[in-house]
């Protein structure tokens, strides 16, 4: 059963979920074991990572002994490019804690496509050896994307290459200017990050308030990804209040 948590804006949800993932931490390190998280980029996350800098910077919340693994990224890109996962995780949490740089883990990039196979499958083993994933953060596309898992996801998938959606594509254009926006990414799969022990999807805003209640509505089904975590035993929506505004009104 997915349970709903309604906040009245996304700093105060952000504030709740970090404060979430600062007393894994601490429970994990007081039990001298790794915690593992599943980090989420986008827009959404910004207000949890912005509370996260402010636990270690002010209380003193240490990341030395955590291992993260980020969702998804584009395929090609370069790190560098400012519209990359990789780059936008470093300037919005990785570079500002002490998080040691081999416990950041994300999809390169850059990774040959004759080596993607081998890639995702160590992707894969990394987050089994750092004991799986205690903690997932997700947001949702507008199409219901969770990760870069578009419509036609199966509950099963693994790290692997896919196609992006048009919608997602043209979405990212503004962001991506001159450049052409990647056509494929890497992303966990749904079979992934189900295996994660917490799921924490957020969303905030008007925009997302009809794919929320439509994701919350719906069986599982391929063609909405974000339906296919409805199964997990300990999934919540942590939400803005905008974005519940269509739950149970029968207008989704
Ligand atoms: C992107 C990412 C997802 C993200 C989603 C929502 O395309 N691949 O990981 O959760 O879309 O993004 P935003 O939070 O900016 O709405």
């Amino acid at each position: 059963m997915s349970q709903v948590q309604i906040h009245d804006d996304p700093a105060s949800a952000g504030a709740a979920v970090a404060a979430e993932i600062a007393e894994l931490i601490r429970a994990r390190a007081a039990e001298g074991r790794t915690a593992a998280l599943g980090l989420a980029t986008g827009a959404t996350p910004a207000s949890v990572y912005q509370e996260l800098r402010r636990l270690h910077r002010e209380q003193g919340l240490s990341f030395a002994g955590v291992q993260s693994f980020n969702l998804d990224e584009y395929w090609p890109i370069d790190p560098a490019h400012p519209e990359s996962f990789q780059r936008s995780m470093r300037e919005q949490l990785i570079d500002a804690i002490d998080l040691p740089p081999a416990a950041f883990h994300i999809p390169d990039g850059l990774t040959p496509g004759a080596a993607l196979p081998a890639a995702c499958a160590a992707y894969e083993r990394a987050i089994l050896d750092a004991g799986g994933l205690d903690l997932q953060l997700l947001g949702v596309g507008l199409n219901g994307h969770i990760g870069f898992n578009e419509p036609g996801a199966l509950a099963g998938s693994r790290t692997r290459l896919v196609e992006l959606a048009e919608s997602t594509r043209s979405r990212a254009a503004v962001a991506f200017g001159d450049d052409e926006v990647p056509r494929r990414g890497l992303t966990m799969g749904i079979g992934t990050i189900l295996e994660a022990r917490r799921l924490r999807v957020l969303a905030f805003g008007a925009q997302k308030a009809g794919i929320v209640a439509r994701a919350l509505a719906s069986a599982p089904t391929p063609a909405l990804p974000a339906s296919l975590l409805g199964g997990h035993p300990d999934l919540v929506w942590v939400l803005d209040r905008a974005a519940a505004a269509r739950i149970h009104s029968g207008s989704v």
